[in-house]
């Protein structure tokens, strides 16, 4: 099968695509025939083993798996012994190593039957960003009436907080550049800041939630805008566009900072580490299917343009997910 494969950790502009071994599913596990594949910022992480904490994860030499990518969607090729759920044929997508690639095994508990009217492109976008939003708005509780500020609206994460959010009854003000107004609106914002304007967090208006997926802005900023019994959802790590941060932590330092600050205080500071789970995986599935939910794919590239994708979604402006097609 074709696959971008790297035995090493890389630039991503050195990708490139090659024959390798079809994978064969174990007991429990399926084969797919990936259509496409989402990248993500995890992604660059696995191929550039920056920062350099986190190869405790990925692989301390070397990349623990040769082929990146995670999030997908494609059909059932075959499956492995013991599998009931799923047969060649169904539509599926979900979230496992080595997405990148004509073909992915992956664990029956991290895949879900593909909604019937979203593309594949829109499916593989779902997982991990659709996840973490799911759990960055479970950690803030939200409800009815609450006020939830998303920093970085129209981004991956960003477009289904604010639809989650919204259809969750809040009250949500997303902030996104003046490109993506109109669509952060249509996703179910309330009202929109465009922070190329002025401080988004400028102003003595406090908010019930704050959920940031956009980096770089000091704690104490975003403490300031944040209801005395607030919760603030740290998920973007780096400031958006990748600059700044440190090779070490990579701008995790601020996680560390509201870890370490939260007992003290009465505001909540969550820092983020999400995880692709069944049940939310069903959750984001039936919200696709009902048409309450919609993916929003910004570009697709073919699988030799993996570079390209990679650069376009590290440029830090991209509107929604950005989806290699296979
Ligand atoms: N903690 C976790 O478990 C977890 C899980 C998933 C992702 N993440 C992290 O979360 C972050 C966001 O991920 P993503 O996939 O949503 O990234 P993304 O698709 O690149 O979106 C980032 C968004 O931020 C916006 N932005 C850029 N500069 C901004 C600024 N100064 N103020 C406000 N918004 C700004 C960009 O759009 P415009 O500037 O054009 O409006 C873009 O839409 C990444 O750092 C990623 O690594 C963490």
């Amino acid at each position: 099968m074709r696959a971008v494969v790297r035995e090493s950790y890389c630039d991503p502009d050195a990708l490139q695509v090659c024959e390798t071994e079809m994978p064969a599913p174990v007991a429990g596990e399926v084969l797919v025939r990936v259509r496409a594949a989402a990248v993500d910022h995890g992604t660059w992480h696995t191929i550039t083993g920056l920062p350099f904490a986190a190869r405790i994860v990925t692989g301390l030499r070397r990349p623990r798996v040769p082929v990146p990518g995670l999030d997908f969607a494609g059909e059932v090729a075959a499956v492995g012994a013991g599998v009931t759920r799923f047969r060649p044929g169904d539509e599926v997508f979900g979230s496992s190593e080595g997405a990148l690639a004509e073909y992915l095994r992956a664990p029956v508990d991290r895949l879900a039957a593909k909604p019937p009217g979203i593309s594949y492109a829109q499916a593989a976008a779902i997982p991990v960003s659709g996840c973490t939003a799911v759990q960055a708005l479970r950690a803030v509780s939200v409800q009815r009436g609450q006020s939830v500020f998303v920093l970085g609206a129209g981004g991956g994460v960003g477009t289904f907080a604010v639809q989650l959010a919204s259809a969750a009854g809040a009250h949500v003000t997303g902030v996104c550049g003046p490109a993506k107004a109109e669509l952060v609106r249509k996703l179910g914002a309330d009202e929109v800041v465009d922070y190329t304007r002025g401080d988004a967090l400028g102003g003595a208006r406090r908010w019930d939630a704050i959920v940031d997926t956009a980096g770089g802005r000091p704690l104490r900023r975003l403490r300031r805008a944040l209801a005395p019994q607030g919760t603030l959802v740290i998920v973007g790590a780096e400031p958006a566009g990748g600059s700044g941060g440190g090779r070490i932590l990579q701008g995790t330092q601020r996680q560390l900072a509201a870890m370490a600050l939260s007992p003290f205080t009465r505001q909540r500071l969550v820092p983020l580490l999400s995880k692709v789970t069944p049940a939310d995986l069903e959750s984001l599935r039936a919200m696709a299917a009902d048409g309450s939910l919609t993916p929003v794919v910004d570009r697709t590239f073919p699988l030799v343009e993996v570079p390209a994708a990679i650069r376009y979604l590290r440029a830090g402006h991209a509107t929604g997910k950005v989806v290699v097609t296979i």
